[in-house]
């Protein structure tokens, strides 16, 4: 049981992965599931707030009572997020947003060469969500996530300081993806905190716990 925390509140996050095409039935796209962004999702909306969830490509129902937008590629997430931040209280980005976009896809579907030699693709980088909402003059409480591999401790908070974020939950890159168990690591101003290992909903209301401790404290 939990108490509604943040009633009166709107809440948008973003969640799964992004998929950036290649012609029109290929791309390049990434293993997260969706779940932990569900998760939060559904937590935020128990906890009382009106939530919006702005996902990519899952397998996933959107969560009781939680509206959601679908989206593809890393330009529609921002596109989306930048449509619907206005009146938010709070701003989750859970999403694992691909760092670059294929600037060549083919209007056609790509053929094989009778030579053999592969499509050459080209790349730009995509938009940085989280950090073009928290630069917003009037932005929400920004909630970023960060996936590593390794130094959780230091690229984490790095991480956080470079996108200018109140808050940030590491977890490992790896072990988190399609899993429905998860460990959080919370990077703030005080300092880092622990969270052990736990299935993802649980997680999730302890974060939406720490979220609302936190606005509280900012008068957010
Ligand atoms: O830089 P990196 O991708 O590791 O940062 C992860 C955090 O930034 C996550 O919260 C993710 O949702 C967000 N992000 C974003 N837009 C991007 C890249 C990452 O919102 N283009």
């Amino acid at each position: 049981f939990q108490t509604k925390v943040l009633r009166g509140k709107r809440l948008l996050l973003t969640a799964g992965p992004t998929f950036e095409a290649i012609d029109p039935v290929r791309g390049i796209t990434n293993l997260s599931s969706g779940k932990m962004g569900y998760a939060i999702a559904r937590a935020a909306r128990e906890a009382g707030a009106e939530v919006m969830l702005i996902s990519g490509q899952t397998a996933l129902a959107a969560p009781y009572g939680v509206q959601r937008i679908n989206v593809l590629s890393a330009q529609q997430m921002h596109d989306a997020v930048l449509s619907k931040i206005a009146g938010q209280d709070i701003f989750v980005a859970v999403a694992a947003v691909a760092d670059w976009r294929v600037t060549n896809a083919s209007e056609q579907k790509l053929k094989k060469n009778p030579d053999g030699s592969a499509p050459a693709l080209s790349f730009e980088q995509n938009p940085d969500i989280l950090a073009t909402v928290a630069a917003l003059p009037s932005a929400p409480y920004c909630v970023g996530f960060a996936a590593e591999s390794e130094n959780l401790l230091q690229y984490a908070e790095a991480k956080r300081l470079k996108k200018n974020v109140p808050l940030l939950v590491g977890n490992i890159g790896h072990e988190t993806f399609g899993n429905d168990e998860n460990q959080f690591v919370l990077f703030d101003v005080e300092g880092h905190t622990s969270f052990p290992r736990a299935g993802k909903l649980q997680l999730a209301r302890q974060l939406v716990a720490e979220i609302a401790k936190r606005i509280t404290k900012t008068s957010h």
